[in-house]
């Protein structure tokens, strides 16, 4: 890990390029320990119970993009069709984006809709995600860099969060951040660039 601090700001360390490839989404990778339609069940009762929320939808459409690649190549083929007819949809009346092959763990709650681009390798368990967020590369010429999130982090609507870069578990994302480096375990990010203004725990200020 380079030790470069991005912006000049505590906290936050800029991350190597990316050498590993991204998932090739050739596999079912769903959460594994729990059957399709249990998760379903899941993700509707993390968002509210409803079928009418934009988020569920989101989910239920990556979940499904996922389980149809555990299916034989022969059924797959339409699957894929309809997979990709809902992606649109949702992108299209909710703008919501969330590619398949994103690993996107139990629980994730995509609060209302709207400018949310979740182009992560991976994102938590229970993490919480607002609108207007936006994960994925920082430069055209790095499209292997891309973020990394991690368990129950609460992101505030309009954050950006770019490049190759490590959100750790329990994290707080400020509303309108741009993360542009790692953001250690427990941390509290805001402004941009992001810098950290709280580790959980310690009650103390970084640095300090
Ligand atoms: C970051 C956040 C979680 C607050 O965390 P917190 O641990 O309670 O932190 P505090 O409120 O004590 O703020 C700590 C510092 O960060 C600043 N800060 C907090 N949120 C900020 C933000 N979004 N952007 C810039 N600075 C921010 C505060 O002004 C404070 O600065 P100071 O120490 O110089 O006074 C919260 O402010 C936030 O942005 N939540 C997002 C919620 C959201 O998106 N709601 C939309 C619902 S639809």
């Amino acid at each position: 890990m380079s030790q470069a601090h991005v912006g000049g700001f505590e906290g936050l360390v800029a991350p190597d390029p990316g050498s590993i490839p991204l998932s090739r989404g050739d596999r079912d990778m769903n959460p594994p320990g729990i059957g399709f339609l249990a998760l379903l069940r899941e993700d509707l009762r993390i968002h509210g119970g409803t079928i009418f929320e934009q988020g569920f939808w989101a989910v239920a459409v990556h979940r499904f993009g996922n389980w149809r690649m555990g299916r034989p190549k022969l059924l797959r083929a339409p699957l894929t069709i309809l997979y990709r007819m809902m992606f649109l949809f949702v992108e299209c009346a909710a703008g919501v984006s969330l590619p398949y092959n994103v690993k996107l763990g139990r629980r994730v709650r995509i609060w209302h809709h709207g400018g949310i681009i979740l182009h992560a390798r991976s994102i938590g368990d229970d993490t919480q995600i607002r609108q207007n967020t936006t994960m994925g590369i920082a430069r055209v010429d790095r499209h292997l860099e891309i973020p990394t999130i991690g368990a129950r982090v609460d992101i505030g609507c309009g954050a950006c969060i770019l490049g190759g870069v490590t959100v750790g578990d329990d994290c707080k994302i400020g509303a309108n951040a741009v993360v542009l480096g790692d953001v250690p375990a427990g941390s509290t990010a805001v402004g941009v660039p992001a810098r950290v203004v709280r580790r959980s725990g310690s009650g103390e200020e970084p640095g300090s």
